[in-house]
């Protein structure tokens, strides 16, 4: 089968980044482009990590493009104190050689999508939806080009990770995400409820580090700074964005339900929440794929054998 093509709009970031190598690593699919956006750290961070990523995979081919640098109505929050001050804190890469498109990521987004055939391209988002949601109001019609959006972002039992109700992707540009769930593309979202199951214990961490290979080393490196900051539980490092790849390449690892998702734009202390109609209290048509459940030790299992190949 002909892999399937797919963009990959991110802000690197520790789990950004092994969520970026197990696509490189994987055969199933065709990277089209890397778009980078704020959000852990500043786009000039995020874009650099972005080069820096294909660097490891030894993937100097693939092209990356820096995009909004800071969300469309809230001023720019960023996550250094998990991420810390570069985004991949723990690698000690060195500045990337691969220079970046001159491209603005937006006008590449929308060049790249109307080119291409009706539900033709896989659009995985694992930062701020900044980029998307400007390139959707600048040409709505972007959006019957895309099969399927995976979105890492928002929570709903597992409740927020950067205020008690929102999840860190979300609330740094709520307004994007609402424009996004509104725009008609089929999308799913991969919530905290789903990566707070999916944690890099110390075991897990230690075969990825005995692979032996120099990438599998910085993402063991890479792991162990997160570690110390991303935590759920005595021993767990969630693996946010991963699971977005993951279900690309075997969407059995997860299991969820069709529903409405409301993206809260004003709450006095409820900013960037995904509201959830689970029960089917308002009448609002489903909007969203929204996992709950993860197969994770197939996870680990998928995850592992991939790393070990790059
Ligand atoms: C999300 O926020 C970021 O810090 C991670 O990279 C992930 O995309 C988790 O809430
Ligand atoms: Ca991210």
């Amino acid at each position: 089968m002909a892999p399937r093509p797919i963009i990959i709009d991110t802000d690197p970031g520790q789990d950004d980044c092994i969520a970026i190598l197990l696509a490189l690593a994987s055969p199933e699919l065709e990277i089209l482009g890397l778009t980078a956006v704020a959000g852990n750290v500043g786009v000039d961070l995020t874009a650099a990590n972005a080069l820096k990523i294909c660097e490891i995979a030894g993937r100097p081919d693939i092209k990356v493009f820096r995009g909004c640098d800071r969300p469309l109505e809230k001023p720019l929050t960023i996550a250094p104190e998990i991420h810390g001050k570069s985004g991949l804190d723990g690698a000690d890469l060195p500045p990337p050689r691969m220079a970046l498109q001159r491209d603005h990521a937006v006008d590449w987004l929308i060049a790249m999508l109307m080119g291409r055939p009706d539900r033709g391209t896989t659009l995985v988002a694992l930062g701020p939806l900044t980029n998307l949601a400007t390139a959707l109001c600048r040409e709505p019609r972007i959006a019957r080009k895309i099969d399927e959006l995976v979105v890492m972002g928002g929570a709903s039992r597992a409740l927020g990770n950067v205020t008690p109700a929102a999840e860190f992707n979300i609330h740094v540009d709520p307004h994007a995400a609402d424009i996004v769930l509104a725009g008609g593309i089929p999308t799913a979202l991969m919530t905290l409820d789903v990566t707070h199951q999916v944690l890099a214990t110390r075991a897990r961490r230690d075969r990825i580090r005995d692979l032996g290979t120099p990438a599998a080393a910085t993402v063991a490196r890479l792991l162990e700074f997160y570690a110390k900051r991303e935590r759920v539980g005595p021993d767990g490092v969630p693996l946010h964005d991963p699971c977005t790849i993951a279900y690309l390449l075997d969407p059995t690892l997860f299991s969820g339900e069709r529903i409405n998702v409301a993206i809260e734009l004003a709450g006095t202390h409820t900013t960037g929440m995904t509201v959830m109609d689970w029960r089917r209290r308002t009448g609002r048509a489903p909007n969203c794929l929204v996992f709950r459940e993860v197969d994770h030790e197939r996870f680990f299992a998928l995850l592992t054998e991939r790393l070990g190949r790059l």
